[in-house]
């Protein structure tokens, strides 16, 4: 059809096509922690989280199934969002990289603290979520989890989010309005 765009034609490749639609789509920069059953610590660089509710504060965090941190997070007492700044991406890196079966997670190079319910919360990012389980919803491949905001902090400091898109990690550009 004359001047039908390229880009709004029924997916022939589906599943590639959404990857390439989504990484699209800016996103914040976060490192989900948690305690696995034995008290060690966890973290995964996530970017599928959103704010959900006030009134309770809820936020959530879609994670893999066969990821990292999905099976501790089922049966620890909280997890929290370390919203990482402009200057992390060698933690966003750490956080994201392959693990092979029994292999650990050292974050004693980064500043820290412990959170309500005891996993670490990165204290050089721009803000932090410590949640309690909430609820579980399957997703697919995924897992959403919810979780109530049992407290909220936020950075004093001036830099910037880090954001990740088309594939690539950046800081957020000119304010347009
Ligand atoms: C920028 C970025 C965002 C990511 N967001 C998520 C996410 O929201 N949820 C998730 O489960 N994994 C996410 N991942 C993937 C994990 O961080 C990690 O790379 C992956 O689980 C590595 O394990 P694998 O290669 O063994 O699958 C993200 C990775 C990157 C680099």
């Amino acid at each position: 059809m004359p001047g039908f765009p390229t880009s709004s034609r029924p997916a022939q490749r589906p599943a590639a096509d959404f990857r390439e639609a989504v990484a699209r789509l800016a996103g914040g920069v976060a490192l989900l922690t948690t305690l696995d059953p034995i008290g060690r610590d966890c973290g995964l660089t996530v970017t599928a989280v959103s704010s959900v509710s006030l009134d309770p504060p809820l936020a959530l965090v879609c994670v893999k199934k066969d990821g990292f941190v999905h099976d501790a997070l089922f049966v620890a007492d909280g997890w929290s969002l370390s919203m990482l700044a402009d200057d992390q991406v060698e933690l966003a890196r750490y956080g994201a990289r392959s693990r092979a079966p029994g292999d650990r997670d050292d974050f004693t190079g980064w500043p820290t603290r412990r959170a309500v319910h005891g996993e670490l919360v990165l204290t050089s990012g721009v803000a932090a979520l410590e949640c309690e389980p909430y609820d579980w919803l399957d997703a697919g491949d995924h897992t959403i989890a919810l979780g109530r905001v049992v407290r909220a902090t936020t950075d004093a400091g001036d830099r910037a989010a880090l954001i990740h898109v088309d594939r690539r990690y950046a800081r957020p550009g000119d304010v347009l309005g």
